[in-house]
């Protein structure tokens, strides 16, 4: 920063991290050049979460949604493929779809009543007349559409930069891990229910690094709500010795291997019973390791924005909206294969825990915009924050996880590595420099090789 306090372009960005040491400079967290820099070098450039394929079964359905801060719709196409093109009019700039989501054969302008077709491009406009014969080429007249869209198992993500790397590269070997979300049955996943919108008075990496490795918030923080979901039961201690953070390209799962502590907090045991039964099937297809990680205490990022809970079926985006300020959309995120009943019986429970309304998400939503705004402080932000818990639990050559691994879920390693690709982007001249951390295992597009793998 210059003497101002003023970011330059250019900057080193990491000297607002120290990996080795473990600290974080607070500025971050509320610099206005620091939060344009990252619109720039992040979210224009990142596979952003843009749907899962399940809201769009049908052609002509689309939803819209944001990309950093840029609108942009999303619409499965006739011949099944999904586009997404930014939700700006090429002729004066007005926002074109107003709706959530539906199903249209056409987008229709507010303004001048110019009319697109659902992969974005002009097809019609009020009082043509108005244009000579060469004034316009509609061919070539469109909502600008992103540069590559890519799914993996149900998830879809888009980019606006053609040099960011394959979907399959960006996610890495962390595919291992949300197989154990998206493929744990046969059929995969689907969201239920619609999408639920909240603000937050608080920077986005609050989200974004809480679930990449904060459980050591959940005890204490949550300890009320767990004991209410619960019937009085306190949430439980960690088993450092068989739990662990693993981060792959920024994305993190903190985890234990107890198998039930995220599914008990919906309290409901007809869950508790599918997952019981489902177990063993789940050890056929994924290997004994992730049967047993399935469901326990855990939480997960992919970087930059995107978090779910496994076992709890929140699946959820934070959308920036200036340094202090995020929405947040969630999902409910079930298997296809479950009974209708089980279903609803989650998206209530889902509602209780992980709803804006719900007992959790009150208890983080007040801590983070608190730390917004504190951290702000002219005098506060020049003092450092402390991410040093865990610094020394290293796994190296973990025979099973893959990614790198710290042991112990108590821990600031998955959020220290959460940085660590912050500053791989925020520095990154081109996408396509982008270093694999760590060096990947897993090979292309299929991710059976790992899978079978017993001993724990
Ligand atoms: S701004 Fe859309 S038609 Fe004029
Ligand atoms: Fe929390």
């Amino acid at each position: 920063m210059t003497a101002n306090g003023q970011v330059n372009s250019g900057e080193d960005f990491g000297r607002f991290i120290d990996l080795r040491k473990g600290w974080v400079d607070r500025r971050i967290f509320s610099d206005e050049k620091i939060y344009q820099r990252e619109l720039q070098q992040i979210f224009a450039r990142s596979w952003n979460f843009v749907a899962h394929e399940s809201q769009l079964p049908r052609a002509g359905d689309f939803l819209t949604t944001y990309m950093g801060e840029d609108p942009v719709i999303v619409a499965r196409q006739r011949d099944q493929s999904i586009k997404v093109f930014i939700n700006s009019c090429p002729h004066r700039g007005n926002r074109v779809c107003f709706a959530d989501a539906g199903n249209a054969r056409r987008f229709v302008c507010n303004y001048h009543g110019w009319a697109f077709d659902t992969a974005g491009k002009l097809s019609g406009m009020h009082a043509e007349y108005a244009y000579d014969e060469n004034d316009i080429d509609k061919s070539q007249t469109r909502m600008q559409p992103v540069a590559k869209v890519a799914a993996y198992k149900g998830l879809v993500f888009a980019t606006f930069d053609p040099d960011t790397p394959s979907l399959d590269d960006w996610l890495g070997d962390f595919r291992w891990y949300l197989d154990m979300l998206l493929d744990n049955e046969e059929g995969g996943t689907e969201f239920i229910g619609g999408c639920i919108r909240s603000e937050f008075p608080a920077n986005w990496k609050f989200g974004a690094e809480n679930f990449v490795g904060d459980a050591y918030h959940a005890g204490w923080t949550h300890d009320s709500g767990a004991r209410a979901t619960t019937g009085g039961i306190p949430f439980p201690d960690i088993d450092m010795e068989n739990s662990f953070h693993s981060s792959v390209n920024g994305h993190g799962w903190e985890f234990g291997t107890e198998g039930v502590g995220d599914i008990s907090l919906l309290g409901s045991p007809a869950v508790m019973e599918y997952y019981e039964k489902l177990r063993p099937k789940m050890a056929d297809r994924l290997g004994k390791m992730r049967s047993q990680i399935w469901g326990s205490v855990a939480s997960v990022s992919l970087f930059p924005n995107i978090s779910f809970l496994p076992g709890i079926s929140t699946f959820r985006i934070w959308l920036p909206k200036g340094p202090e300020k995020f929405e947040l959309r969630t999902w409910v995120i079930v298997n296809k294969a479950m009974p209708e009943d089980l279903k609803r019986e989650i998206t209530k429970r889902v509602m209780l825990t992980f709803g804006p309304g719900g007992l959790f998400e009150m208890d983080d939503g007040e801590n983070w915009s608190n730390c917004t705004t504190v951290n702000r402080g002219e005098v506060t932000r020049r003092q450092l924050l402390h991410y040093g818990s865990g610094i020394s639990r290293r796994v190296d050559d973990h025979p099973i996880l893959p990614g790198t691994v710290f042991r112990g879920q108590y821990s600031d390693a998955n959020q220290r590595l959460f940085y660590e690709r912050w500053v791989d982007l925020m520095e990154a001249k081109s996408v396509k420099d982008l270093p694999q951390r760590p060096e990947p295992r897993m090979t292309g597009r299929e991710t059976r090789e790992l899978v079978g793998v017993s001993a724990l």
